[in-house]
């Protein structure tokens, strides 16, 4: 199942990441942005109970999240500016972290560092802005899921056609949560129309 997020603003946010004049510290605050729409998005599901309180006018029962534990696990090192704003929103967050790095060449992806907090029965949210051939997305809910993480959401800002279509055959279960679906890959594995390549205009290297 893939979700694409639906408003103005998203639409907004997405043109100013992908011009190429937009500076890292436009591009780190636009994707904090991005992100808290997504998080909200991919997240609707999430179970209340009622909470009896009084309003400055008379007794009132709303409704408050359950204590359900979410987990957030980040793709190196692109992922890592979308963590932020899952601790920002949501009460009860642990975050993991996998790193995974694409070989230059043949856009294959290396694993090179894991570190996860108990993933039974929670909500696992796996984020990385950019889900280009899907190997790292790929392989980032394979580790989830050997690590007891079941049915874990996958959110991203930019999603190609082919990435969707990898982790849908390797992980059917698993949703896809996107800011925009583009076009498709370059001969390269980028995305087009794209913004290049988000670590690089994250950190400015
Ligand atoms: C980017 C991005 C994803 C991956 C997507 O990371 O953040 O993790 O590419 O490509 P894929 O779908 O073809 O696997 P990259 O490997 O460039 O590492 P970085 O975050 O350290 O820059
Ligand atoms: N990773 C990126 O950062 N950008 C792409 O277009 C593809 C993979």
């Amino acid at each position: 199942m893939i979700r694409v997020l639906k408003h103005p603003l998203a639409e907004h946010i997405i043109t100013h990441l992908r011009d190429r004049t937009t500076k890292p510290a436009t591009f780190r605050s636009l994707a904090y942005q991005l992100t808290l729409m997504l998080a909200i998005d991919a997240t609707t599901d999430l179970e209340t109970e009622p909470k009896p309180i009084e309003t400055p006018l008379e007794p009132f029962t709303g409704q408050v999240l359950k204590h359900q534990p979410i987990v957030v696990v980040a793709i190196l090192r692109a992922g890592v500016s979308m963590v932020q704003p899952f601790l920002d929103v949501f009460p009860d967050v642990s975050v993991g972290y996998v790193g995974l790095e694409r070989d230059h060449v043949t856009a294959v992806a290396r694993s090179y560092y894991c570190k996860l907090p108990p993933l039974a029965g929670r909500r696992v949210l796996v984020v990385d802005p950019m889900l280009a051939t899907g190997g790292s997305a790929v392989q980032a809910i394979d580790v989830v899921k050997q690590n007891g993480g079941v049915s874990p959401r996958l959110v991203c800002i930019i999603a190609a056609p082919e990435g969707v279509a990898e982790v849908e055959r390797h992980h059917p279960d698993a949703s896809v949560h996107v800011g925009v679906l583009d076009r498709a890959l370059n001969s390269k594995k980028y995305i087009l129309p794209g913004l290049g390549d988000f670590g690089d205009r994250l950190y400015g290297t």
